[in-house]
């Protein structure tokens, strides 16, 4: 079949065999497909979406692009966590290290920034010399050495994922139930995970926006995990305002780094530790979700999860004294603090917007290999449903230029809206989805 066959039949509602798609995806991945006519089945799958053979092709193709890790020498559950992207968010950062101080081995690849949400990789880089491409080896023999390795999902890890990842990124594919499905469960099943708790983020700022379809989309990772033996947890969590203050990669670093001293932002916190408990009891730490909360709430603030963060950042090459001293990260030469135009009530946050203008900024890319700006991003002082004085600082803008600064300035104060009405909120951690 050709590819413009293929990519006629998606578009007409028509279904792939499994053979037939199959075809498709490995001519791209060894080069006799083009980007622009992968680019073209994409847009077509983002409207008609995709059959449960053709979902499952998909997962099989990209799962076995590259290698499956194989962690059996990891004594335990090894659990993951995986978000399905936000504006602010963070957790990565603060939960694995968290997890695996608490004795359940976190083998966690990640991602780069994806649209308007960013990346744990793109955040980790900002570090001073922290390595995140390690090789399988070396990310195995980590695993045995601390039961935690914080890595970008390696060349060797599902490699047709990550061009498609990076083509979706730059081409308005994003928001796709199975593209994202397949996308976060191949990268998983190749990683070496025993069991995965999903953070599926809901409201404005997420993929799927409403909870419909993020249940969907919950569901559909829990189907294709349970088709490959593992056991995966679901919660929603929202994205109706940004998790946390810190937007852009260096300045979430060192948000995280306050939450892993034991402080940050209470909503960052709350989702970590959430997530943690669910982690915990699939790794067998925890008897209940309760236990759980109480064992991470622990070692948050004894500082366990800190030294263990200080273990992966010194085995991955970082200079781990950034969780003394945040400061060492790279630092905007702009700063400009934005006020309010009027008094009244934070009534809502268009979390996509303030994602888009961080992008603009810099903290993430336009284009398929730019470069970013480590130091680009927002610090927000509010969050819906507090009241504000006019000339309130809503917060600080970090640029490279005055340009760049005043821009963003215009997006975030069309993006927050300051009104007298009432601020409606999602619950911050809400359904638990098993199955
Ligand atoms: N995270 C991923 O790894 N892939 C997606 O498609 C979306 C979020």
């Amino acid at each position: 079949m050709t590819p413009y066959e293929v990519i006629r039949r998606k578009r007409d509602g028509g279904e792939l065999r499994s053979d037939e798609l199959r075809a498709f995806l490995e001519g791209y991945a060894q080069g006799s497909i083009e980007e622009y006519q992968m680019a073209a089945y994409l847009m077509a799958v983002f409207f008609v979406g995709m059959t449960e053979v053709e979902l499952a092709t998909l997962v099989d193709v990209m799962l076995h692009s590259g290698v499956v890790a194989d962690l059996s020498n990891v004594p335990g559950i090894k659990v993951d966590k995986h978000s399905t992207g936000g504006v602010g968010d963070k957790v990565s950062l603060v939960l694995a290290p968290l997890v695996a101080a608490l004795g359940v081995p976190v083998p966690m690849m990640s991602g780069r920034g994806l649209g308007h949400t960013g990346g744990t990789v793109d955040k980790l880089e900002t570090i001073p010399g922290f390595r995140l491409e390690l090789g399988l080896d070396e990310y195995r023999a980590q695993m045995e050495r601390i039961g935690c390795a914080l890595i970008a999902a390696s060349p060797e890890i599902a490699p047709l994922d990550r061009r498609l990842y990076a083509l979706r990124d730059v081409t308005g594919t994003i928001e796709s139930i199975p593209l994202i499905a397949s996308s976060i469960m191949s990268k998983k099943l190749a990683e070496g995970i025993d069991a995965l708790v999903l953070d599926v983020k809901v409201g404005g700022g997420a993929f799927m926006a409403d909870d419909a379809k993020a249940r969907e989309l919950a569901r559909t990772m829990i189907a294709i995990g349970r088709a490959h033996g593992r056991t995966v947890v679901a919660r929603l969590t929202a994205m109706d305002r940004p998790l946390g203050f810190a937007i852009g990669n260096a300045l979430e670093v060192e948000e995280s780094v306050a939450a892993l001293q034991g402080g940050g932002p209470p909503d960052l916190r709350a989702v970590t530790v959430a997530l943690a408990a669910e982690m915990l009891v699939l790794g067998g730490r925890a008897d209940t979700v309760e236990d759980g909360i109480a064992h991470a709430s622990a070692a948050l603030d004894d500082g366990r999860a800190l030294e263990m963060m200080r273990a992966v950042i010194n085995a991955q090459g970082g200079n781990a004294s950034v969780l003394d001293d945040p400061a060492i990260l790279p630092q905007a030469d702009v700063q400009v603090v934005f006020e309010s135009p009027r008094a009244g009530r934070v009534v809502a946050m268009d979390t996509r917007a303030i994602g888009v203008a961080a992008v603009e900024l810099g903290a993430g890319r336009a284009t398929l290999g730019a470069r970013i700006d480590p130091s680009a991003g927002f610090h927000l002082t509010v969050k819906p449903g507090d009241t504000i004085e006019r000339n309130q600082p809503l917060g600080t803008i970090h640029a490279r230029t005055e340009a760049l600064a005043q821009h963003a300035r215009e997006r975030l104060t069309a993006a927050i809206t300051i009104g007298d009405g009432r601020a409606t909120q999602l619950p911050l951690v809400g359904e638990r989805i098993t199955g």
